[in-house]
């Protein structure tokens, strides 16, 4: 196998079956094989003559070769006694103190076993409320959501990682302002990403600069009014200073919600890809975009859409067949699970694929290529899908979704979501999900602060080609960052090779938009912004991603966490 140093650590250290005193006990082969074949399995209990070893094979091969990864608790268990193989979680927070110490339960039965997990605590009575049985004073989510992050403390995912949350509140719950406030300092709640449920009624106040109601979730009246611009202004300085509060639009994911008749889309998975029911559950998968690439004899890259056609379809092959291997935390998220059948299958190494084809990534024709490449991968998946549907039956819940009577019977409710692959990426060898190259020469921060020293190897491969590389060159590429300013480099290698920071927001989510036209689920990006950025480029930003129909956004502004731990330790 073909795996670089980083990725050797990061399976060493997390991946690899290890005996009781911490010694590993499996190569990097072994674990292949272990999900192959345990994956390959479920055929067998659609078919006892399938083929199951030579299905083996197929799923060894694809992963060997790097051309595709399932996520990370998938490599971690599968095949082994936990065998919980999800990322993505969504669990319901109801308005009791039973419901809500339930949810804090099942989250840590969810983090225990690998995946991480998504709430609305839209439902909670406002801080302040009567409490009927005590006569007391409710504490509000803001409150709650500090003991789920102290639970989620406590325990650590499958022993490997820390637990992940998303937390959400709607933009007309009573206690938004404290919500949009309550990571302000760094130190807070450092186990939740919190992102705010935007309505299309707020968006469009916010346009015509007027106010809207805030609802007791409880008695469902109106407690007061707020400025909307005044809200999201507030949002806006809030991820300038940070990055969070982030945004989802809750109007659209339920716009997409397959099935309505189930109830409403409240929550995301922690990283904002995922949009899930309450109770239901998701496993994902990347391709990798470098190795769908071809070489013709002048050395010049075209995508190969016959390799990837072929790769999607295993791909979700694969994929299926985890939903019916996998060991569920708890019994409703099985139930649920298997209702709508839904798989993420996305990309990564999309920057180093747009490296090797000499086009920038913030250019149209970088937009439209991701455009069109998510396009044929969401309809080969669909079809693949829908061939699955034949044999194995359609997913449960096919009649009353809306593709019941538009289209042929899914195995699948949903086909596609653009993971971050954090770790996956990083075993791949390849640029994470649709991000452009943070940098071309940086440092690493893998688990436990492990300091990783890396030079692109797209960059480095082509300038060895071209016979430009030298070390002198490498070390100058690191302290700066950015080729930008290297006058020693040819024009065209300075325009293709740009990194997040030469990239423009509106650049970033014009990306984020044309994936996410052809993806049935989310899309995970973070818009990078300069440390000088203003406040209103922010806002124009948050916009522009409403106008193009993105489903969420995330941003960071350069140095905006570090500088803050910088002031706390600086003596003067
Ligand atoms: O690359 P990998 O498969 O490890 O994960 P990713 O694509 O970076 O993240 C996918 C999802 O895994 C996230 O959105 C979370 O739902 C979950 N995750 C988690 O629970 N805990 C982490 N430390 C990282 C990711």
């Amino acid at each position: 196998m073909n795996i670089g140093k980083n990725a050797l650590m990061v399976l060493e250290k997390r991946y690899l079956t290890k005996d009781e005193n911490g010694n590993n006990i499996e190569t990097v082969e072994e674990l292949f094989r272990r999900v192959a074949a345990a994956v390959a399995g479920a055929d067998g209990l659609f078919c006892p003559d399938a083929d199951t070893a030579s299905v083996e094979k197929r799923f060894y091969d694809l992963m060997t070769n790097l051309d595709f990864l399932p996520n990370s608790p998938t490599l971690m268990n599968a095949g082994r006694p936990l065998g919980q193989l999800s990322a993505c979680f969504v669990l319901p927070v109801g308005d009791s103190m039973e419901e809500i110490f339930e949810a804090v339960k099942q989250a840590a039965l969810i983090h225990k076993s690998g995946g991480g997990t998504g709430f609305s605590f839209s439902r909670l009575r406002a801080a302040g409320s009567t409490v009927r049985s005590t006569g007391g004073v409710a504490s509000g989510p803001v409150s709650f959501m500090r003991v789920f992050n102290m639970a989620t403390e406590a325990v650590k995912q499958g022993g490997t990682r820390r637990g992940a949350n998303m937390g959400i509140l709607r933009v007309d719950h009573p206690d938004i302002r404290e919500f949009i406030t309550c990571k302000t300092n760094n130190a807070d709640i450092t186990n939740f990403n919190i992102s705010v449920g935007i309505t299309e009624a707020f968006m469009r106040a916010v346009e015509s600069g007027t106010s809207y109601p805030l609802i007791d979730p409880k008695t469902k009246s109106v407690v007061r009014e707020e400025s909307a611009p005044e809200i999201f202004r507030m949002i806006v300085e809030n991820a300038w200073r940070n990055g969070e509060p982030g945004i989802i639009f809750l109007d659209r994911l339920n716009r997409d919600n397959i099935v309505p008749g189930q109830g409403e889309i409240e929550s995301t998975n922690p990283c904002g890809e995922q949009p899930l029911l309450p109770y239901e559950s998701c496993n994902l998968g990347s391709i990798n975009l470098v190795n769908m690439l071809k070489e013709d004899e002048n050395g010049n890259y075209t995508v190969d859409y016959g390799k990837l056609k072929e790769t999607v379809e295993l791909a979700v092959h694969f994929l299926d067949n985890v939903i019916e291997i996998n060991k569920y935390p708890i019994e409703k998220i099985e139930e649920v699970t298997k209702l709508t059948r839904k798989i993420g299958l996305g990309v990564m190494g999309f920057s180093d694929m747009l490296l090797y084809l000499g086009i920038p990534y913030d250019s149209q024709q970088a937009v439209s290529l991701g455009e069109s490449l998510m396009q044929f991968i969401t309809e080969s998946a669909r079809a693949k899908s829908a061939e699955l549907a034949g044999p194995r039956g359609p997913f449960p819940l096919f009649g009353e979704s809306i593709y019941a009577g538009k289209t042929e019977p899914l195995r699948n409710g949903t086909v596609t979501t653009i993971a971050p692959t954090g770790t996956i990426s990083i075993i791949a060898g390849c640029s994470s999900g649709i991000e452009p190259i943070f940098a071309y020469a940086f440092v690493r921060n893998v688990m436990d602060n492990t300091e990783l020293p890396e030079v692109n190897p797209v960059l480095e491969e082509i300038l060895r080609k071209r016979g430009l590389y030298s070390g002198e060159l490498m070390r100058k590429i690191a302290d700066q960052g950015s080729l930008a300013d290297i006058q020693e480099l040819p024009e065209d290698i300075r325009r293709v090779f740009v990194c997040s920071h030469d990239i423009s927001p509106e650049s970033h989510i014009r990306m984020q938009a044309a994936f996410q036209k052809y993806t049935d689920n989310a899309v995970s990006k973070t818009v990078n912004f300069r440390h000088d950025a203003a406040v209103e480029e922010v806002s124009k930003t948050y916009l522009l991603a409403y106008r193009l129909g993105c489903k969420g956004v995330t941003i960071y502004r350069d140095g905006s966490r570090d500088s803050q731990v910088l002031n706390i330790g600086k003596v003067n």
